[in-house]
């Protein structure tokens, strides 16, 4: 099937890229000594967790239980889970991955800990518990080293766990509270007798400089294998790295000023990513994507007048990659303009 039939809008891969992406970044990682482990987050397809794990990954990392579970059927075989569980039926599914595959998992709190010893008092062997860090992502974690230490304690008194180190997704631009928290707790824990097995760190922005916090050992990277807006505004990246596009075809032109195309906020999305707009319209500097409706997205004409015709398809870098992988049952995997592959989103809505 060529491009040309692929009915709009659509999720089109460049696998050439994407496997470019995935390549850089393990050869980054080798060079550097850190173990690479990709959130499979953006892309959401065991195939390319399988890529990942091919070029060098030492597994793979997962938000929710139900993306582990697909991974994990799919044949992946080594899992972080970087997610609080709690309640009785979100345990015994992760007791079942435990039975199943090599599964680590994370928490920041007493009560989840609790949860965790709960279920996993008679396992046969421990389940791997990592401490997340609040390092300045302002999101989940330990607030302090010290706090660090007392939920290890926790862990070394709990049936069922092992303490297995220490985990964090910072903010962009904070490998250095990333060096100094995780230095800092490594100490602390050392202290109190506790070894850190594995110090996992992540984030695409700032991965060429994973290697100036040394403390850490493990990244997780995610929309580094397609890139995208947010990236792109940040110079992570070039135009010419984002692996995922989506294609809309031009479905009106009421006015020379204003083009309305088929890709609207449930293909797009309205994550903003404080940026301006909702994507980068290729080919076309002077377009931009300036409002979305559900199903009509709105081209921005006026620095180029008349430039869009009805029926013109168009590709566009949307801001934020994950979030569109979401959206769509299979994307395009293409090389050049042709599809070698139709590939089910199999991991997508796996909320629970
Ligand atoms: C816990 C965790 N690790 C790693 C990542 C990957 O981050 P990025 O997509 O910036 O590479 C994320 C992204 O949300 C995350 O939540």
């Amino acid at each position: 099937m060529m491009l040309d039939a692929v009915e709009t809008p659509a999720v089109l891969i460049d696998i050439e890229v994407a496997e470019r992406n995935i390549q850089d970044c393990q050869d980054y990682c080798d060079e550097h000594d850190i173990a690479l482990r990709p959130h499979i987050k953006t892309h959401k397809l065991p195939r390319l967790a399988q890529a990942q794990i091919d070029a060098g990954a030492i597994g793979i990392t997962c938000q929710k239980i139900g993306e582990a579970e697909v991974m994990a059927a799919a044949g992946i075989k080594d899992i972080l889970l970087t997610y609080n569980i709690l309640g009785p039926a979100k345990l015994a599914r992760l007791r079942c991955l435990h039975d199943a595959i090599k599964l680590s998992v994370t928490a920041d709190n007493p009560t989840v800990l609790r949860g965790l010893s709960e279920a996993f008092a008679d396992a046969e062997w421990p389940l791997a518990v990592l401490i997340e860090c609040d390092t300045g992502g302002n999101r989940c974690g330990v607030q302090s080293p010290q706090a660090a230490v007392e939920l290890a304690e926790q862990i070394g008194q709990s049936m069922g766990l092992r303490f297995a180190g220490l985990m964090t997704y910072p903010k962009a631009g904070g490998t250095a509270d990333v060096q100094a928290f995780m230095a800092g707790a490594k100490a602390l824990l050392a202290e109190a007798g506790y070894a850190c097995a594995t110090i996992s760190s992540g984030g695409s922005p700032d991965l060429r400089q994973a290697h100036l916090a040394p403390v850490v050992e493990e990244y997780r990277v995610g929309t580094y294998i397609y890139n995208d807006r947010s990236l792109l505004a940040r110079g992570a990246c070039n135009l010419g790295d984002c692996a995922l596009h989506v294609l809309a075809t031009v479905i009106s032109t009421p006015t020379p000023e204003r083009a309305i195309i088929d890709a609207g906020s449930k293909i797009l999305t309205t994550d903003l990513f404080g940026l301006d707009g909702y994507g980068v319209v290729i080919d076309h500097p002077a377009l931009a994507v300036a409002a979305l409706n559900e199903e009509h997205g709105h081209i921005d004409c006026s620095r180029a007048p008349g430039s869009l015709s009805v029926g013109d398809r168009i590709r566009i870098v949307p801001n934020h990659a994950c979030v569109v992988s979401n959206m769509v049952d299979h994307v395009y995997l293409m090389d050049g303009d042709e599809v070698f592959s139709v590939e089910e989103v199999a991991a997508r809505g796996m909320v629970v």
